[in-house]
């Protein structure tokens, strides 16, 4: 059988060097900076759990982000096939497997929370958000009662599927590149604008003791917190779309005369800053309302909107404009995760783009429907403090699929590639930064993952290690 996919699938290519660094930003700048970064700190206490993930993205993020550009552009192919054409008939192409089935899994709930985003512009729109605001119950009854529908969330999650799927049916150069062009910037003055604010409200203090003094009993007693050191492997890898192929398959569509260490560096600073600035717009306000910051994953969606309440008038043009940027940083990621499955099916099949989309994102979109109903189920009963259903799928594909997905590319590129090309390659050629990224590939990135692997299994705990 042909796999090429080449017969009615001519490889397509970024438009310009601008294009494929707008597409990779737009793929790592989305819900995990602003939802899932605040719920996880929140949850994981703060401080320490930021401290661990600025570690993780430099020392293990930024090196693996090199390896997948340089995996991808040289191979040219998706995820899957990437593997299969540099290493054939070795194991490392279990990378390239896990990350699609990463793609389905972190999609599928992915559409969810994105499909919340919008009911909040339309509730914006029509006053709904108002009234819920002034009301004595607060936006968290508001949220609740929402997300406990079992009709209405599938319903927002249904109409951005279809956005998303029709992007990717129209290939991505078409549109996301030059809307991401002009998204990105006026998200990034929002946020900034919005952090000032929210310190103004009165929380800040608090706020920034919570996020920048961390609990240094963290790292003098690691076995007891290994939730927070699993959470933050975790978080990097999803903020910066790693471990999954997802910029395997972008840097396919790159030409060779893009410099690689640059836009890796560019990509994980953009992402990280945004991070810390939703932190530092949404923390004061959690302790500015006397919210619990541990309130998980409805946090940005019970916060935000008593900020922008708070603005009177002003508020509800702030709070439309940023639940749609949240949207559309949420699409260009959606993009990207459906891309990743679209592409290796595409050539596996040598099915048409066309077909593909429609096929493969309606798959994605019945998946989710049980984290759209999972929430709203629990949400009746108490917080039991069990993981639902939405949760759950989260947990497995971003603490665990992800990294471990990350850690078999780090082999491949450190041990299973010959150096001189992978060095060759990567632009950085025979220099100290190539041979500091090789040693961190072959040495620090794999072990590291390993021994939060170990350490998160109570593995570490049973041999007798006592840290
Ligand atoms: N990085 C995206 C975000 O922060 C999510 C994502 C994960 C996208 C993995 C692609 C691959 O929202």
């Amino acid at each position: 059988m042909n796999n090429t996919g080449l017969e009615h699938n001519q490889r397509e290519q970024w438009a310009s060097r601008l294009g494929f660094m707008l597409a990779a930003m737009g793929s790592a700048v989305g819900l995990g900076n602003i939802w899932r970064f605040s719920y996880v700190a929140g949850e994981s206490g703060g401080g320490a759990f930021l401290l661990l993930y600025l570690v993780c993205v430099i020392f293990i993020g930024i090196p693996i982000l090199m390896a997948e550009f340089t995996i991808g552009r040289h191979a040219k192919s998706d995820a899957v096939g990437s593997f299969q054409k540099l290493a054939p008939g070795r194991p490392y192409v279990i990378a390239g497997f896990m990350g699609v089935a990463s793609a389905f899994i972190i999609l599928s709930f992915y559409g969810v929370i994105a499909g919340w985003t919008l009911k909040y512009i339309v509730s914006y729109l029509t006053g709904q958000m108002g009234a819920a605001v002034a009301s004595e119950e607060g936006v968290g009854a508001f949220f609740g009662g929402f997300i406990s529908s079992p009709v209405e969330p599938i319903f927002w999650q249904f109409l951005f599927m279809i956005i998303t799927i029709s992007i990717v049916y129209m290939g991505v150069k078409k549109g996301i590149e030059k809307t991401n062009k002009i998204l990105m910037p006026t998200l990034a003055v929002l946020v900034i604008i919005l952090a000032l604010y929210s310190m103004s409200l009165g929380g800040a203090s608090e706020a920034f003791a919570f996020l920048f003094s961390p609990d240094w009993s963290i790292f003098t007693n690691p076995l007891d917190n290994t939730e927070v050191y699993l959470a933050a492997l975790g978080q990097a890898f999803f903020s910066l779309s790693l471990g999954m192929g997802a910029l395997i398959t972008y840097g396919s569509y790159l030409s060779k005369n893009e410099k690689l260490p640059g836009a890796a560096l560019g990509v994980a600073s953009l992402d990280t800053t945004f991070a810390i600035l939703a932190g530092l717009m949404i923390f004061p306000a959690v302790f500015a309302f006397g919210i619990d910051p541990a309130e998980g994953p409805g946090l940005v969606f019970v916060v935000l909107p008593e900020i922008f309440g708070s603005l009177g008038f002003v508020g509800t043009i702030v709070g439309l404009a940023f639940f749609f940027l949240i949207a559309a940083a949420a699409l260009s990621s959606a993009v990207s995760l459906l891309e990743v499955a679209v592409a290796y099916f595409m050539r596996r099949f040598n099915w048409t783009r066309q077909k593909t989309s429609i096929l493969i994102g309606g798959i994605i979109f019945l998946l989710g429907i049980p984290s759209s109903l999972g929430l709203g189920v629990m949400d009746q009963f108490t917080y039991i403090g069990e993981r639902d259903f939405l949760d759950s799928m989260d947990f497995i594909a971003s603490n665990i699929f992800l990294p471990l997905g990350g850690l078999i590319i780090a082999l491949f590129a450190g041990w299973g590639w010959n150096k001189t090309e992978a060095l060759k390659e990567s632009d950085f050629g025979d220099t100290f930064l190539g041979n500091a990224w090789i040693f961190v590939l072959r040495y620090v990135a794999p072990i590291v993952i390993f021994v939060i692997f170990l350490q998160s299994s109570g593995i570490l705990k049973i041999l007798g290690f006592e840290l």
